[in-house]
């Protein structure tokens, strides 16, 4: 099971769609009705889906595994309580995939499905994301979400610190995280870069665009990732990321006392400034739309 994509509507689709191309360095992957898909360069359908509303939701985050995985998960969900959708042969997107909506205990919006048509990954390149590294919730109650990921969905816990948990469903260190918060909302989607460099020159490339970084660049400490946050003009947190740990499946899950830092510092490099307002504002830009059951 892996990260695969993550779905949001918007008002202005279409300039979302555009800046997710240039300068944020996702590829066309097609458009049906009113959504714009947008891939990456990894092996996957594709990474981002737009749709045209009139206001802001995201409509889910979704795994992907083969069709034996999806249909374990479904079956523990369907026992579990949660919200759920209905069992779904085949989405009308690319990939094809069948699986299924659920909801965590706050309404986040997770999708499980079994891709249909393989997709060939493109060329590593710069300039380009390589997928959807993760994304993070603001929570009211991460540990409640967190064993849902854990009990029902599979994952792993991969650490805890002061404010957050991190889980995984393979080998890298997070795809989902849960942040301690004063609202229930997307916090932020992060895309792997193929390398430090690749996240330096998209910094410039954010900045010629009138995008500059809200937070970054820095070394996270859980994960161990390179950062650089950004606020795109479709009023999301947006993140490029690089050299996210790969984990053993026995990796030992860290606690708040393993993540300490020293006064002032909340990275490993301690150079990077951080807008927290806009940070913050970006937070409450995209509430979960409700599941239709
Ligand atoms: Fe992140």
């Amino acid at each position: 099971m892996r990260i695969r994509s993550v779905e949001l509507e918007m008002p202005n689709a279409a300039a979302a769609a555009t800046f997710l191309q240039n300068p944020w360095g996702l590829i066309d992957a097609g458009t049906r009705g009113d959504t714009t898909y947008l891939r990456a360069t990894a092996d996957q359908a594709y990474a981002i889906s737009v749709k045209e509303a009139a206001q802001n939701a995201m409509i889910s985050v979704t795994f992907t595994g083969s069709t034996a995985e999806v249909k374990a998960v479904y079956a523990r969900v369907q026992k579990s309580g949660l919200k759920h959708g209905p069992w779904i042969e085949e989405f009308d997107e690319p990939g094809r995939g069948a699986g299924f909506y659920v909801t965590g205990p706050e309404g986040e919006p997770y999708r499980f499905l079994a891709e249909k048509d393989p997709t060939a990954a493109l060329p590593a390149d710069n300039t380009r994301p390589l997928h959807v590294s993760h994304i993070v919730f603001n929570t009211l109650d991460r540990e409640s979400g967190s064993k849902v990921l854990t009990d029902v969905f599979g994952f792993k816990m991969s650490d805890r610190t002061r404010l957050m948990n991190f889980l995984r469903p393979d080998n890298i260190h997070h795809a989902v995280a849960y942040a301690d918060a004063k609202n229930v909302s997307l916090n932020h989607i992060a895309f792997e870069m193929q390398d430090t460099d690749a996240v330096m020159r998209g910094m410039g490339r954010l900045k010629d665009a009138g995008c500059a970084s809200v937070w970054g660049p820095g070394r996270h400490g859980p994960g161990n990732n390179v950062f650089s946050y950004f606020v795109a003009p479709f009023g999301a947190c947006i993140e490029y990321t690089s050299e996210v740990q790969r984990v053993p499946d026995d990796y030992k899950v860290g606690a708040p006392e393993d993540w300490k830092w020293p006064p002032g510092r909340g990275d490993h490099w301690g150079i990077a400034s951080r807008d927290n307002d806009k940070l913050i504002a970006s937070g409450d830009a995209f509430p979960y739309r409700a599941l239709a059951v």
